[in-house]
């Protein structure tokens, strides 16, 4: 079937190679069997547990472990029951792009499509978010990534501000540096400071309030504390949709705040900035168009494929400042992508190498151009829509349910609640077997449903999180959730010992 020509790999035959595992990938997103990556696990772990072969074993064998064990075995995410994790597998037309980018756009920087691809995307998202045309916006690989640029923009930002240049000179004269965020803020942002030399104690974290937001006089009076005790603020940091719960800081407020004290205001909307879309959630939203940065992550509810986050930052110059690739002698005629090119070494085209970690990637934009380009801006709303009034209808299956109790306000696609048996409600002092019970109803969900949330804690209560981000999600899987934990938790319930 696929020969090698000059290589021991094949570099012709794109269609044979995939052709000979669409078959596979196709009967994978039927989702009809059971979780084989759990089930078969000792299966696949064996069957691939291989040493480095000395000798390769060719094009085709490879091509059927991928077929026979590899996607069989695979993540199933993308099933219509699965509700567990604000990431979800991609929609088809995105993956397709991101397949003709390994292909045909391999690197994303030199005036070309996949390059202009990028900047068009990111254009396109600072519309669909409502953020000012005049934000750097940069893809990164996903919402770690993505929170890491802005913080190293805050803390140029913060020590330009007291005539310091932390890209150049480093932190060494940087006096108690401090990050301040709600106990709800997700913890890729503690090691954003650990990598930016802040450290991760220099992260404060403030407490919420009833309905898990930042709490602002807290902030404000913490902010004023550490001005007198010589810190040094680099940057609050709000959360425009937890992944606990979802619930959205109050951005205005913490907006003044910010103004007020002289500090940037990022926010990390990696799973609810898309919120925005849903016009009974925008209102909470409003703040973002002013922060000095924003976090989204596009592979989060736009579903392309993993792999892709994005920041925008208020100050282009200043990201330029803190991330600038400097001059290099091999990096010729980086001319402006506008300007007539002859050949593919003509330009550089837009420089995202400037404002971003990575010089070398693939581009990432061009799955967002293909998501929007497919969907419009029509198509993401009423899925964004779609998916926060699948949470709003949880919470009303919870509410009229008399033995399952709603554990967080629901703002975006998700919904904290715990089954709670007749026996223990109203009563103090059931909280520990509440929580094991409630864990053992979880763990059976996964091990014999397909309707699959995850767990959390919620002051000490522990939830069953549903989280609706997946696009093959049907109301159906939002009922058949209530249900099931209903059932569930009654059979759990009647043969449960306290103490399990
Ligand atoms: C609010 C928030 N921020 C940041 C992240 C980290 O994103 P990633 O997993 O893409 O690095 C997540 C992921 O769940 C998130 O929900």
């Amino acid at each position: 079937m696929l020969k090698p020509t000059t290589d021991p790999s094949v570099t012709t035959g794109l269609s044979e190679a995939i052709e000979f595992l669409l078959p596979a990938l196709e009967d994978f997103m039927r989702f009809e069997d059971q979780d084989l990556a759990a089930s078969e696990h000792a299966k696949w772990f064996s069957s691939l547990n291989e040493a480095l072969p000395r000798r390769g074993r060719g094009a085709e064998p490879t091509l059927r472990v991928l077929r026979d064990v590899v996607i069989p075995c695979g993540l199933r995410i993308g099933a219509p029951g699965f509700a567990g994790w604000v990431t979800t597998m991609p929609t088809v037309v995105p993956t397709a792009a991101a397949l003709a980018a390994s292909i045909a756009g391999a690197q994303r920087w030199w005036v070309q499509p996949f390059n202009f691809l990028e900047y068009l995307a990111l254009e396109w998202l600072k519309e669909l978010l409502g953020l000012p045309a005049s934000y750097q916006g940069t893809f990164n690989s996903g919402g770690s990534a993505a929170n890491l640029i802005a913080l190293a923009a805050a803390r140029q930002w913060a020590c330009e501000q007291r005539g310091l240049d932390a890209s150049r000179d480093g932190l060494e004269a940087l006096v108690k540096p401090r990050l301040y965020a709600s106990n709800q803020v997700h913890h890729v942002v503690s090691r954003a400071a650990a990598v930016l030399g802040l450290g991760r104690r220099a992260m404060i974290q403030l407490p919420t309030d009833r309905g898990l937001r930042l709490d602002v006089d807290a902030l404000r009076d913490r902010l004023r504390q550490d001005k007198a005790d010589g810190c040094t603020p680099i940057a609050v940091i709000a959360s425009a949709g937890t992944v606990n719960t979802g619930a959205i800081d109050p951005l205005d407020d913490i907006l003044q705040v910010c103004r007020d004290e002289s500090v940037w205001l990022h926010v990390d909307g990696a799973y609810g900035g898309f919120g925005i879309l849903d016009p009974e959630v925008a209102p909470l939203l409003r703040g973002l168009a002013e922060a000095d940065s924003v976090a989204v992550d596009p592979h989060k509810w736009l579903a392309v494929p993993l792999g892709c986050g994005a920041t925008f930052v208020r100050d282009r110059a200043l990201l330029g400042r803190a991330l600038t690739l400097e001059p290099a002698e091999y990096l010729e005629g980086a001319a402006s992508p506008e300007e007539r090119v002859g050949s593919q070494f003509d330009g550089l085209g837009y420089p995202f190498h400037d404002f971003n970690l990575e010089q070398s990637a693939r581009s990432r934009g061009v799955t967002v151009w293909a998501a929007l380009y497919e969907m419009g801006a029509e198509g993401m709303r009423a899925r964004v829509r779609r998916h926060n009034s699948y949470a709003r209808r949880l919470a009303e299956l919870v509410e009229a349910s008399p033995v399952l109790e709603l554990l967080a306000p629901v703002t975006l696609s998700i919904c904290c609640f715990r089954y709670v048996p007749a026996q223990l409600q109203g009563g103090n002092g059931n909280g520990k077997t509440l929580n094991s019970l409630n864990r053992e109803i979880l763990r059976r969900l996964h091990r014999e449903h397909h309707h699959i949330p995850s767990g959390t804690e919620i002051n000490g209560q522990f939830a069953i999180r549903a989280c609706y981000i997946n696009p093959r999600t049907t109301p159906r899987d939002v009922a058949g959730l209530a249900s099931s934990v209903e059932r569930i938790g009654a059979e759990t319930w009647a043969r449960f010992t306290p103490g399990d």
